[in-house]
């Protein structure tokens, strides 16, 4: 077994709308080892998207703790948290995301400027990433010349440019027809496979969840079952 690195310990999120409590998550205790490729079903509203969320640092629990590589989040500066989102986990969702009027080459360019990587290393890696994904003549076209399926390996492209060792997928495949589902999902098992990246993977789809070597039910903000 790879190390361990995220584990969640009694995470709980709650929201509280009009003076009303919602327990978006439950007390969620999971661990994540190095390269392993998770996916997570569940009813919508079960919590998700809020515990991916909290994994990827875009939210902070209201108790229990996330920790990254053996240390608890909660303890990090402002500025390590950012290095963490920034390098080490990647996410997608399901409207994509991307800036509507960068390239598909430019969309992939702009996390490692932020991160700055040099211009040169910028270039060659997000052609080489898109190049992988098939994008090679795609590359100068903006997020409205591309098909759903060819503006999802672009998002990709990106969530991978800084070379993170986790990929959170929220709803990845909720825009896409069958086929292209399809496409999508073996395309994370490959990057799984090939590059030994953790992920993550949320769905509603059962046959989408089956990528993954180890699937996860939430219910009402728990996690239900383990099945192997
Ligand atoms: N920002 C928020 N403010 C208030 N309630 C929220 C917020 N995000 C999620 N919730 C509530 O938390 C619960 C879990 O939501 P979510 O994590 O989005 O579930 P899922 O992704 O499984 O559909 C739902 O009841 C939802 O309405
Ligand atoms: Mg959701």
């Amino acid at each position: 077994m790879n190390k361990i690195i995220i584990e969640t310990e009694n995470l709980s999120k709650v929201f509280t709308i009009g003076g009303q409590d919602i327990k978006a998550l439950n007390g969620v205790d999971l661990k994540v080892a190095g390269g392993e490729f998770i996916s997570i079903i569940g009813p919508s509203g079960s919590g998700k998207t809020t515990l991916l969320n909290l994994i990827g640092l875009l939210e902070q629990p209201s108790s229990g703790t996330v920790s990254f590589e053996g240390q608890d989040v909660s303890k990090l500066r402002e500025s390590e948290l950012d290095d963490l989102r920034l390098k080490q986990i990647g996410f997608i969702f399901q409207t994509f995301n991307l800036m509507a009027t960068f390239t598909a080459l430019e969309n992939v360019t702009f996390p490692m400027e932020i991160t700055h990587v040099p211009e040169k290393e910028r270039l060659d890696r997000a052609k080489a990433l898109l190049d992988r994904l098939g994008l090679a003549e795609r590359m100068h076209h903006k997020p409205k010349e591309l098909s759903a399926g060819e503006s999802q390996r672009v998002a990709i492209a990106r969530a991978l440019a800084n070379e993170p060792i986790l990929l959170l997928a929220d709803e990845p495949t909720g825009n896409l027809d069958s086929n292209t589902t399809k496409e999508i999902s073996e395309l994370l098992q490959r990057l799984n496979n090939e590059y030994g990246i953790a992920v993550i993977l949320v769905t509603h789809d059962n046959q989408v969840a089956r990528a993954a070597s180890r699937t996860l039910r939430m219910v009402d903000g728990r996690l239900d079952s383990d099945s192997g």
